[in-house]
C-alpha cells in the first residue's frame, strides 16, 4: 500500500498532478496543481496535437509543483496514478509515459486509471465517509452514462448516450449561440437572465428507460436560433431553455434508476456536474426522497486528484500496472458487471 500517491491526468486540455498522503485509517489529499491549456480556445475545440505539445512542455512543472505544495520530496512518493484512457491517445501518452518513467526510475508502485471511474471517485476526496449504493451520473464532454454502483469498483450500466455527451451538446450549443469555448459555463451564465417561460424544447427519450439523446435537441436549438429576428435578445431564452431540457432529462432519468435500485444517494460527476444549477435542480426534484452527491467544481473538471483517488482504492486492493500498460483512446471501465434493472421498470 501506497503512503504517498502521484496522480497525473492529461487525457484532454488539463495537465494536472496530485499529490494524496495517508493520514491514520484515511487519506488526504495534500495537493492539487490544474493547468488549463488556454491555447484552444482560439480554435473553439481542444486541438488534440496542441494538447499533446502542451502537455509535454509543462508536466514535469506542474508535478515538481504539486510535489512541492504538498511539502513532500521525491523520495516520498511510493506510488504513481495515471490516466490512461479513454481520451486523447496523444495527450494520454505523455501522462502515461511520463508515470511509467517515474514508477520505474524509483521503484514505485504503477496503476493505470479509467478517467470516467476517476470522475466517480471526485467527491470521496471531498467526502470519506461517502459510501456505495448509489445512482451515479457521469456526464462529462465525452461521455454520458448511468450506472448502478453497489460498491466501489463494482459498476452495473444502466443507460448512455446514443449520440452526443451532455457536455458535447452544450460546446455545440455554445459554439451556434457564438458563445466561447467550454460552452457549460458560459451557457450556465446566460441562462440564467433567460426567462423560462418563453421558450421549451423536447425533452428526448424523456420518458423511455435510461439512455439518452441529445443530437436533435442541438438541431432544434439552431432551428429556434436561425428562427429568431433578434438573436440578441433570444439568446438567453434559447440558453435557457436548452438547458433546461437537458437537465430535465438528465434528472429524470436519475430518478427512474433511483426508483428501479431503491438507493437513496444520486451521485453527479464529471464536467456537467460542474454546474450549480445542475446540482441544486437535482438537489430540489428528489428532496425527501434521495441525497444528491456532487464534488465542487474545482474536482468535478479533470483533475489528477481524482485520478490519484481511483488509484489508491485500486492499489489498496493489490492491484498494479505493469510495463507495458498504454494509453488507449477507448477503454470499457473496469468492474462493469451486466444490469439487473429494466430499463422500463413502471412497464416491468
Ligand atoms: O469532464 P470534463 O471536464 O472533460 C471531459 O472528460 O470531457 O467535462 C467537460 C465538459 C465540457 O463539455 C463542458 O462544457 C462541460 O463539461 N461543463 C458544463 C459546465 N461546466 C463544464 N456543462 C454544463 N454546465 C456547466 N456549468
Ligand atoms: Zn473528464
Amino acid at each position: 500500500m501506497a503512503d504517498v500517491l502521484l496522480g497525473i491526468e492529461t487525457s484532454c486540455d488539463e495537465t494536472s498532478a496530485a499529490v494524496l498522503v495517508r493520514e491514520g485509517a484515511g487519506v488526504e489529499l495534500a495537493s492539487l496543481i490544474i493547468l488549463s491549456q488556454d491555447v484552444h480556445r482560439v480554435f473553439g475545440g481542444v486541438v488534440p496535437e496542441l494538447a499533446s505539445r502542451a502537455h509535454l512542455a509543462t508536466l514535469p512543472r506542474v508535478v515538481e509543483r504539486a510535489l512541492a505544495e504538498a511539502g513532500v520530496g521525491w523520495h516520498a512518493v511510493d506510488a504513481v496514478a495515471v490516466t490512461s484512457g479513454p481520451g486523447l491517445v496523444g495527450a494520454l501518452l505523455v501522462g502515461v509515459s511520463y508515470a511509467k518513467a517515474l514508477a520505474y526510475a524509483g521503484h514505485r508502485a504503477l496503476i493505470g486509471v479509467h478517467h470516467l471511474e476517476g470522475h466517480l471517485f471526485a467527491p470521496l476526496v471531498e467526502d470519506p465517509e461517502l459510501a456505495p449504493p448509489f445512482v451515479a451520473l457521469i456526464a462529462s464532454g465525452g461521455h454520458t452514462l448511468l450506472l448502478d454502483v453497489p460498491a466501489w469498483g463494482r459498476y452495473r450500466l444502466l443507460g448512455g448516450t446514443r449520440d452526443d455527451a451532455a457536455g458535447e451538446a452544450f460546446d455545440k450549443v455554445a459554439s451556434l449561440l457564438g458563445l466561447g469555448y467550454p460552452g457549460g459555463p458560459e451557457i450556465e451564465r446566460l441562462a440564467a437572465s433567460g426567462d423560462p417561460a418563453r421558450l421549451r424544447f423536447p425533452r428526448p427519450l424523456v420518458s423511455e428507460g435510461y439512455d439518452f439523446s441529445f443530437s436533435g435537441l442541438k438541431t432544434a436549438v439552431l432551428r429556434a436560433a436561425q428562427a429568431s429576428t433578434d438573436l440578441a435578445t433570444d439568446r438567453p431564452q434559447l440558453a435557457r431553455a436548452f438547458q433546461d431540457a437537458v437537465f430535465d432529462v438528465l434528472v429524470s432519468k436519475v430518478e427512474r434508476a433511483l426508483e428501479a435500485t431503491g438507493y437513496a444517494t444520486a451521485l453527479l460527476a464529471g464536467g456537467v456536474a460542474c454546474s450549480r444549477t445542475l446540482a441544486d435542480y437535482a438537489a430540489a426534484r428528489l428532496r425527501g426522497r434521495a441525497r444528491v452527491v456532487a464534488a465542487s467544481r474545482r474536482l468535478n473538471a479533470d483533475n489528477a486528484a481524482m485520478i490519484a483517488r481511483a488509484g489508491w482504492f485500486r492499489l489498496g486492493r493489490g492491484e498494479r500496472s505493469t510495463w507495458t500498460m498504454d494509453a488507449h483512446a477507448a477503454l470499457p471501465l473496469p468492474g462493469l458487471e451486466a444490469s439487473s434493472y429494466s430499463p422500463f421498470p413502471q412497464h416491468p
